[in-house]
């Protein structure tokens, strides 16, 4: 394989040490790489006025694959406050890098997968039908469609009056809303494309099949929300039926996945949701796997990927002395990435090595301890960020 460059976007806090660790980590794992550095988060936006630089997306337009931190994010008001004086005044408004980058690429694949690795003290365990403690093998891929619904941006409060008129064709917003005066409503939109929802759809199908999942489970609530979550299901039921004869289609309600998640979480394989109900279920599976510290991502776009560990910078831990949080998120994150390199063989030694350090348990970051994430954790047994990357390294 020949050598890689990969765009390095450290962000902020935590993002930083986390990445840097990983870094190391392929290195010794053999991944021939060059890294160039793209500025993203925080301090961009307080010297620049703009937390992700055009050069950044031109890093990424150029190489293509970027392997991201994390960024620390405020509301509006307090991003202001903080934006150096010489830009006040500009009318500046702050918001998310990693939104914007999934927007700009139109990163509208979003992967995460959530499996058990044995030995995770952090694992979820149930009670069994006889009473013993039964703790079952998570092996989920939830595909979350990155870019459209509820999280595509398009909302009012006190909506224009076009939209207003727009609305009141519509019998139901006459009936539930006719009444309420327009300066008191506010709107925010859910609306899928058939395109990209065809394109979530196939990666998951896609998927399902690669990997040898026996099922696709379709999570939304097309009972209800008729015209999107609808739209989905049919268009499943019709891919499903043209190319994946072989791939059970399953349709659940998100509420109710919700409570199965953690009644039978074996039971599902491949799971596929729209932007905010995939942005749930995969909050929910990722805590029966151990939660931040093991959540990873990746962002697939037609041209450009990034990938992500789930959590965000933490900006409580980023000044401590020695590190504490856990890099395994980041890490799967970047095995995520050596996969869509083709480099799956350096990823399945990272993941067995990983595996060793979790299953023998000598090496425990301060999470997998359920210790409070006090900066004394590592004089009281917890590894560290870097001892953990190190007891990882050794098992390769
Ligand atoms: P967070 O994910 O940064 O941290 C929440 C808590 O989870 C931490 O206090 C810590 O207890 C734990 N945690 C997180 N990562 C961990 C790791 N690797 N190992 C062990 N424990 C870990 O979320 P929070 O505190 O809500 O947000 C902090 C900042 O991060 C905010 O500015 C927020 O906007 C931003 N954020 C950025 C994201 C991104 O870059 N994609 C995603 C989520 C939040
Ligand atoms: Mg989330």
């Amino acid at each position: 394989m020949q050598k890689q460059t990969i765009v390095a976007l450290p962000g902020d806090g935590i993002g930083r040490v986390v990445l840097e660790e990983t870094i190391r980590v392929l290195d010794h794992a053999g991944f021939d790489a060059e890294y160039v550095e793209g500025d993203i988060g925080w301090e961009f936006w307080k010297k620049e006025g703009n937390p992700l630089p055009d050069r950044t997306i031109a890093l990424l337009e150029q190489y293509r694959t970027g392997l991201f931190g994390a960024i620390t994010s405020k509301p509006k008001d307090a991003a202001s406050e903080e934006l150096d004086p010489s830009l006040t005044g500009r009318g500046l408004i702050y918001s998310s890098p990693i939104v914007g980058l999934r927007q700009h690429f139109n990163l509208d694949v979003c992967i995460r997968p959530c499996h058990t690795y044995r030995g995770n003290p952090l694992n979820f365990i149930r009670r069994g039908a006889g009473g013993a403690i039964e703790e079952p093998e998570v092996d989920v891929v939830i595909f979350r469609q990155n870019t459209e619904g509820l999280y595509g941006g398009v909302e009012w409060t006190n909506p224009p009056e076009i939209v207003y008129k727009g609305l009141s064709t519509h019998p139901k917003f006459v009936k539930n809303f006719g009444h309420v005066p327009v300066e008191e409503l506010s709107v925010s939109t859910r609306i899928f494309s058939r395109k990209a929802t065809g394109r979530i759809l196939r990666a998951a199908f896609e998927h399902a099949r690669k990997f040898g999942y026996k099922s696709v489970t379709v999570c939304e609530k097309p009972n209800v929300i008729r015209e999107t979550s609808g739209m989905m299901y049919k268009l499943a039921q019709e891919i499903q039926a043209a190319d994946f004869a072989e791939i059970e289609l399953w349709n659940t309600n998100i509420d109710a996945q919700m409570m199965w998640l953690t009644k039978n979480p074996e039971k599902y394989g491949v799971i596929v949701a729209g932007n905010m109900f995939g942005d749930i279920v995969s909050d929910g599976f990722a805590g029966l796997i151990g939660g931040l510290g093991f959540a990873c991502s990746a962002n697939l776009g037609e041209k450009v990927a990034v990938f992500e560990p789930t959590h965000g910078s933490a900006p409580k831990y980023a000044n401590y002395p020695v590190s504490i949080v856990n890099p395994i998120a980041m890490l799967e994150s970047a095995c995520m990435m050596l996969d869509h390199l083709n480099a799956g063989g350096i990823a399945e030694r990272i993941r067995n090595a990983i595996a060793d350090v979790i299953l023998e348990g000598k090496v425990r970051t301060y999470d997998m301890m359920k210790m409070a994430g006090t900066a004394d954790v590592v004089n009281k047994g917890a590894a560290s960020t870097r001892q953990m990357a190190d007891a990882i390294i050794a098992k390769l």
